[in-house]
């Protein structure tokens, strides 16, 4: 393990999932994340409103606010009623975006292959990823953790060869709004397996700069002692990035 302070910059993200109003698009933008006080060089802010809330966000973010989308289109321009196409995310100037939200996974059928081809075809259109894995918390129970993680990553490794877009948002589904964090060694625990292997199967340069970032109930009052581990490399944040 490296210290996360050396070579990789940090990343913040805030998932609103489906929340918000267009009045909350522009006051959180201009009296929240306006007046974040931190240094770009050091950690990329980024925040994934919902699509009818994008154009809101990104007409009133400064620009050390990057701002990026919950999911993206398997599919290009045409007759795909209901989805947002990389053409779109990109000509709109839009930067990042999720992909493989344990969401999208459970909620809306999206299996490890569909989210391997967006994360595919968000990074070939120039898209700063953040692919998110993780665990069901019977998976945990049962010493699945590494497997599920490592099956998730297989299949994005089988489509990507250049991980310099990609980001992993690790998410143990037990901890997304439940209020019960992965404790830090935990969590450390696993992105330290992540990061070997990334090592074993993409590169040793992947394994040194691909950003881990842990999400799941991270609040003010957590953060700190998770961002202390040395494969913590940021946060993917829900519920307390509305507030
Ligand atoms: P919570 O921070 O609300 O647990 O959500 C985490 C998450 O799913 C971020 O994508």
């Amino acid at each position: 393990t490296q210290s996360n302070t050396m070579a990789r910059r940090l990343m913040v993200g805030g998932n609103w999932k489906c929340n918000g109003t267009m009045g909350f698009a522009k006051s959180h933008s201009t009296d929240v994340l306006n007046k974040l006080k931190f240094d770009p060089k050091k950690v990329e802010v980024v925040v994934a409103p919902t699509a009818l809330h994008l154009s809101t966000v990104m007409a009133n973010v400064s620009n050390n606010v990057h701002v990026a989308t919950q999911n993206l289109s398997l599919t290009g321009n045409g007759a795909f009623t209901g989805e947002l196409s990389t053409d779109m995310i990109t000509d709109a100037g839009i930067t990042h975006t999720l992909t493989g939200h344990s969401e999208r996974r459970t909620l809306y059928g999206e299996s490890d292959a569909d989210v391997a081809k967006k994360t595919k075809l968000a990074a070939d259109a120039g898209l700063t990823v953040l692919a998110c894995i993780g665990e069901l918390l019977e998976e945990r129970e049962s010493g699945k953790t590494k497997d599920v993680n490592e099956r998730q990553l297989n299949a994005i490794r089988e489509l990507c060869d250049d991980w310099s877009k990609i980001v992993i948002a690790y998410e143990p589904v037990w901890a997304i709004g439940t209020g019960k964090t992965a404790t830090p060694e935990i969590a450390q625990e696993t992105h330290a397996e992540i990061r070997e292997w990334l090592g074993k199967n993409v590169s040793a340069d992947a394994q040194k700069n691909v950003r881990i970032l842990y999400g799941g109930s991270v609040t003010d009052a957590n953060a700190a002692e998770l961002i202390a581990m040395p494969d913590i490399d940021g946060f993917l944040v829900g519920g307390a990035s509305l507030k």
